[in-house]
């Protein structure tokens, strides 16, 4: 195995901000507006999905690196509050390791803009945190399930918890977290023959599913295009047990085309970040544990905003490094094309 680089570019690429429009939205120079923002909270995990990490897990960031309760409960409220940002959305690593994870969503569902939050979550810890996080004002949860078989579980995730996470389930369920969206990848020969039982546990418990495309974010660079399951494959699975039509309703900047199933109500979603990316329609922007700003998930530069804030910068330019960097956002990720470097972050490090 390769070893495992946690470096975290410096550089910052300087564009030119002169025919940035004079607004304080997040907008970039292709017309898209980020509206969402996913904080990644911690970089540590209590799984270890081969497609995401190494079995020894990775150098996690230092305590002292992670940005404290109060720093970023103030990024988030500068984002809310004065760049438009409508959605916050909560990731890791598995962001209920982090002890303050309540109080941030708190203070956030507490702003006076009243921002829609939500977590993603690989489930394990969700069945005790689902009450205390309906209170603090959690909307909703993504949670991670890749297979039904304890024993491919335990392959898959270097993990013996299946219970938890369905346990974790059945409380956010419960505890109208809605919609419960459930994201799974499919890896050759791994869990590949369990789309249609995914689909059919989902539906069962009115969960929805989505598969995603697995993407070259993994720690290890072992992703490899030629064995990854494309979302042409999982609809023809998928299309060999169930009626597929394609769902109407409005797209807009949302990842995942869906499907009803057998004629609906239930759907299921297909989120074909590889075959075929929706970068036209991004709305997001993204802060890191360790808070740095990344226009978008494959960005290969950051901007550094612990630096500034420890420093004692003000609020007005945090605002303005926050507009510069989405101002200077790429097209795409250019995934498909020889050009693509795979960011040295790894996705636990980001945040999905
Ligand atoms: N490609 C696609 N999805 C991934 N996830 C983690 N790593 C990858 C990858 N390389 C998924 C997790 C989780 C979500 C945040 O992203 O399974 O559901
Ligand atoms: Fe943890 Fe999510 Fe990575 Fe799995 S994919 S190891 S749950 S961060």
């Amino acid at each position: 195995m390769t070893a495992v680089d946690l470096g975290i570019p410096l550089v910052r690429r300087t564009t030119d901000t002169s025919a940035r429009p004079d607004t304080t939205r997040l907008v970039d120079r292709f017309g898209r507006i980020a509206t969402d923002l996913r904080v990644s909270l911690i970089d540590k995990c209590n799984l270890r999905c081969t497609y995401c990490m190494p079995a020894e897990g990775l150098p996690w960031l230092k305590r002292a690196e992670l940005l404290d309760t109060e720093e970023m409960n103030r990024l988030i409220r500068i984002a809310v509050e004065e760049l438009g940002v409508t959605t916050v959305r909560f990731t890791g690593g598995e962001p209920l390791l982090r002890q303050d994870l309540v109080d941030i969503i708190a203070a956030t569902a507490a702003l006076p803009s009243r921002p829609t939050t939500s977590l993603t979550t690989n489930g394990i810890n969700l069945g005790g945190f689902a009450e205390p996080l309906v209170r603090a004002g959690l909307n909703r949860v993504n949670v991670s399930l890749d297979t039904l078989d304890r024993d491919v579980f335990k392959q898959l995730t270097r993990r013996d918890r299946l219970d938890d996470v369905l346990a974790g389930l059945a409380a956010a369920k419960e505890m109208r977290l809605e919609p419960v969206k459930v994201n799974a990848v499919l890896m050759r020969g791994i869990n590949d023959h369990e789309a249609g039982d995914l689909l059919r546990f989902c539906i069962e418990r009115g969960y929805q599913l989505r598969f995603i495309e697995q993407m070259p974010l993994d720690a290890q660079h072992e992703w490899d295009r030629g064995q990854m399951i494309t979302a042409e494959e999982i609809l023809e699975r998928l299309g060999s047990e169930f009626a597929l039509t394609p769902d109407v309703a409005e797209r807009g900047s949302a990842p995942a085309e869906r499907w009803l199933v057998d004629g609906g109500p239930a759907t299921v979603g297909v989120i074909a970040s590889v075959t075929r990316p929706f970068c036209a329609a991004c709305d997001r922007t993204r802060l890191t544990a360790d808070g740095q700003l990344r226009s978008c998930l494959f960005s290969t530069t950051e901007t550094d905003l612990r630096g500034p804030m420890r420093a004692g910068a003000e609020d007005a330019e945090l605002i303005r490094l926050w507009q510069e960097t989405m101002w200077a956002k790429a097209a795409g990720h250019g995934m498909d094309s020889g050009e693509f470097a795979q960011p040295s972050r790894p996705m636990s490090a980001i945040g999905g």
